[in-house]
């Protein structure tokens, strides 16, 4: 469909009615005719009001707008980033060896029978029964059945989000990681947006700050259908410990909601107190599906791997299986992972694998505390750093934002404000570990010379 200007569209609208483009009728401009077409590419198709809704850009677009807006004003600046949580450090090579070998296996008539084609929309047997051994068969019930191997845990949200269908009642820790708020306005659980407080209606913000050990009074979520909750937290860095995981299960079971509980940076866990699965929690069967993914553990963030556990105890109101309508959505909204990713799966869960990926983590593991060490050196007071990949620090009330760009400004440095994670995030910026060990050393030398207290 076209927009048009009146004048034109009559005449056009002849034209096309009464001839094809090759039979030109009499009204037909000549060549050199001036006409005033306005081809705006216009559809009959109303927007989707829910995607009208949503505030500014996705969190990361945003910045990395007002950082290319810095790199045309300052053309020789060295920008380093410890903005997006985007990993850094190549694959381990036992990891890449089996991807290889799976992308090879394929060039051949018995490797593509194995593993070519579709496959399983679950994902390969092996991988989801190693994921079992590795993450759950210590401390958990959870069988292989109750996996589901996906392209990761962003796209297992949204698809969670499908499942539940619109108009539900969502909780979020606030500050959380985006896509949970996003999703959830474009699948329509939102009625509208308060400016002045910065929230979406319908959706209940779970206050995380310092004050409660960033846990949320769930109060707050008593009459959510769902909750978000992700240990440790994206920004915050904050772990859940066991005893705050019980009262969350104990909450949801007691009210009804379900938890989706977000894991994907469980691995960062080093408190023994912080459980790193919810389903070491008795009764979170019945209230919890688990996401997962090898993006930070494995810098799988561009190959695409995670998974999602729906046990089988969880169940919708009229006493029907969610895992079953899970494994219906994933049949119709998904083909399985790549089968080259889930080679690389496989291999990170090897005995070799398993070693290169704590080496990697540990090393992110050990910028996160230079980066935490620089700040509380420099007098701030800062979070997180020790269970997860992200420093949390405090600004002292100040306009996220502004503090954003003050130190893009003075150290060409990419942070990620806090309030881009939620109102309460406001007053706090996050550092992220995902960097090179000697762009860290830069940038910690840059901050400690711009930002002495
Ligand atoms: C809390 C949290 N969950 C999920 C994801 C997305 O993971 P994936 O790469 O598996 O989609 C991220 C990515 O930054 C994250 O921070």
């Amino acid at each position: 469909m076209f927009s048009m200007t009146t004048s034109t569209s009559s005449l056009l609208g002849k034209q096309l009615s009464s001839s094809s483009s090759k039979h030109l009728t009499k009204e037909q401009p000549k060549r050199h005719d001036k006409i005033n077409v306005k081809v705006a590419a216009m559809s009959n198709v109303s927007r989707n009001p829910n995607m009208a809704q949503l505030r500014a850009g996705y969190l990361f677009p945003e910045i990395a707008r007002i950082r290319n807006a810095h790199l045309e004003k300052n053309p020789d600046a060295k920008i380093i980033s410890l903005g997006i949580g985007d990993t850094t450090e190549p694959i381990p090579a036992p990891i890449v060896s089996g991807m290889a070998n799976a992308a090879l296996a394929l060039g051949t008539v018995a490797g593509y029978e194995k593993t070519g084609g579709y496959g399983s929309e679950a994902g390969q047997q092996p991988l989801r029964d190693l994921i079992v051994k590795r993450f759950y068969s210590e401390k958990t019930k959870i069988n292989a059945s109750e996996i589901f191997v996906s392209d990761g845990s962003k796209c297992d949200i949204s698809r969670m989000q499908q499942m539940f269908g619109p108009g539900r009642k969502v909780a979020v820790q606030d500050p959380a990681y985006p896509a949970y708020v996003d999703s959830s306005v474009i699948n329509g659980h939102c009625t509208g947006y308060d400016e002045k407080t910065k929230r979406y209606e319908n959706i209940v913000y779970m206050e995380c700050v310092p004050g409660n050990d960033f846990f949320p009074n769930l109060e707050a979520a008593k009459d959510a259908d769902i909750i978000f909750f992700c240990s440790p937290n994206n920004p915050t860095g904050a772990a859940a410990t066991r005893a705050q995981c019980k009262e969350l299960v104990d909450f949801a079971n007691k009210n009804g909601q379900i938890v989706i509980y977000d894991a994907a940076y469980a691995f960062y866990i080093e408190n023994p107190d912080c459980p790193k699965t919810i389903y070491e929690i008795e009764g979170s069967e019945t209230c919890c599906i688990e996401s997962c993914s090898f993006s930070k553990y494995a810098g799988f963030t561009g190959l695409r791997l995670g998974w999602t556990v729906v046990p089988e105890a969880l169940k919708f109101a009229d006493g029907s299986s969610v895992r079953f309508d899970w494994n219906r959505c994933m049949c119709t909204a998904f083909n399985g992972a790549s089968n080259v990713a889930q080679g690389g799966g496989l291999a990170a869960l090897s005995d070799e694998g398993w070693k290169s990926m704590q080496e990697t983590v540990g090393f992110y593991k050990e910028n996160a505390k230079m980066l935490k060490k620089t700040f509380e050196e420099l007098g701030f007071k800062v979070y997180g750093a020790v269970d997860a990949p992200y420093v949390w620090v405090d600004f002292d009330g100040r306009d996220s934002w502004e503090v954003f760009t003050e130190i893009l400004t003075k150290t060409d440095i990419v942070t990620t404000p806090g309030a881009g994670f939620g109102p309460t995030g406001d007053g706090f910026v996050r550092m992220s570990a995902f960097c090179h060990r000697d762009n860290l050393e830069t940038a910690i030398e840059r901050l400690k010379k711009e930002f002495a207290k």
